[in-house]
């Protein structure tokens, strides 16, 4: 790999990164693609990080189609794909924190960011991108690395793109595929996480018209109401972030036109989905 990079950099290409736990969809191209708007070369990584999955999490279901992902970034005519079989060597002991960011999806996942920011700084240093490639699907995730590429001086730009949605609004995920078929019950009830954050950035709009302010307190009321409507999804937390920090605003802060992030979790079946909007919306 350092090899084939050392390549990149003889002739100063730019080279715009996406990494991925594979399962490919629409939305990982879309990422690929700007990608390939960007920089010179595009490589994408495919590997299921173990680190960043908790106890009990779907790690060892989590689909593994490698013919069919390769497939797709063959058509999509990127330049490298980097398939580890793993990036821990046995008694790994290294890992590195995004401290003072006491986000609610950070408390309710204790030991996820610390994966995530550990594996992805391994890919940096392994693969030395001009560019890297996020979807804001996963919003903490995006602020949590941004984060540290900024305090850790990676010399490097993240790129923040935003989500890709079906038809009814389900934002595109790996793990959409353990909801069934459209029409069967927990992919139909599924639309609730988008339908709820609607409904918050309405009434965000609303109160914006009338010179009003809404509070935290008040957004994610709203939203648990609309969540609480479909009986098939359990909802794990609302959250109102900073989304330069991560922290959570208190109850009666107010949610802030591009600085606030409004992030929710559910469980549909055995599946855990996620989705986010930025106040006002006008992206990263
Ligand atoms: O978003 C993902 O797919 C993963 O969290 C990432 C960034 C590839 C790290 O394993």
């Amino acid at each position: 790999m350092r090899e084939v990079r050392h390549q990149a950099s003889l002739k100063d290409q730019r080279v715009g990164f996406v990494p991925t736990m594979g399962a490919l969809h629409e939305g990982h191209l879309s990422l690929v693609r700007q990608a390939r708007k960007e920089n010179d070369l595009v490589y994408v990584s495919i590997f299921v990080n173990p680190t960043q999955f908790g106890e009990g999490e779907d790690f060892d279901r989590y689909p593994k189609p490698l013919e069919r992902d390769l497939e797709l970034l063959r058509k999509e005519k990127v330049d490298v794909v980097f398939t580890p079989s793993t990036l821990y060597g046995p008694g790994h002991g290294t890992y590195v924190t995004v401290e003072g960011s006491p986000s609610v999806e950070g408390s309710s996942r204790p030991d996820h960011f610390k994966g995530v920011a550990t594996v992805v700084s391994k890919l940096f240093n392994i693969i030395q991108p001009t560019n890297a490639y996020f979807g804001q699907k996963d919003g903490i995730q995006c602020i949590t690395i941004k984060r540290m590429v900024r305090e850790m001086d990676f010399p490097l730009t993240v790129r923040i793109v935003p989500t890709l949605r079906e038809s009814d609004g389900l934002a595109m995920s790996s793990r959409n595929t353990f909801l069934g078929p459209q029409g069967s019950p927990e992919r139909e009830a599924a639309v609730i996480l988008n339908e709820a954050l609607l409904a918050g950035r309405w009434a965000f709009k609303d109160a914006e018209e009338q010179g009003k302010t809404i509070t935290a307190g008040g957004m994610k009321k709203i939203v648990e109401l609309v969540v609480a409507m479909e009986p098939l999804a359990e909802l794990l937390y609302v959250s109102a972030a900073c989304m330069d920090t991560g922290a959570e605003l208190p109850e009666d802060g107010v949610c802030r036109k591009e600085t606030t992030m409004i992030s929710i979790a559910a469980r549909v079946g055995q599946t855990r989905l996620i989705d986010n909007f930025i106040v006002g919306d006008e992206g990263w």
